[in-house]
């Protein structure tokens, strides 16, 4: 399983993940994106047919704030994937 987490405090609200991956990335009131699944938790197993936007949404990250792994992050994005 994959899963997925937008490390807020390096977003700088550029906005390209939610237009990459507009199911997964929303953005909240200041324009930093969270994961919908989950509330930016990291805990949502990512189905598989959202897996390839999102990969291409973190490529995309000028920051590289989207981080993905293998297991869950429990809202700590810093978390080793
Ligand atoms: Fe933020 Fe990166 Fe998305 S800067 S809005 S997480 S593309």
């Amino acid at each position: 399983a994959k899963y997925t987490i937008v490390d807020m405090e390096t977003c700088i609200a550029c906005g390209a993940c939610g237009i990459t991956a507009p199911t997964v990335f929303d953005s909240d009131e200041n324009g930093l994106s969270f994961v919908t699944l989950d509330n930016n938790q990291g805990t949502a197993e990512l189905p598989e047919e959202l897996f390839y936007d999102v990969e291409d949404a973190c490529f995309g990250c000028p920051t590289e704030s989207i981080k993905i792994a293998d297991e869950p992050f429990n809202g700590n994005p810093a978390k080793a994937g």
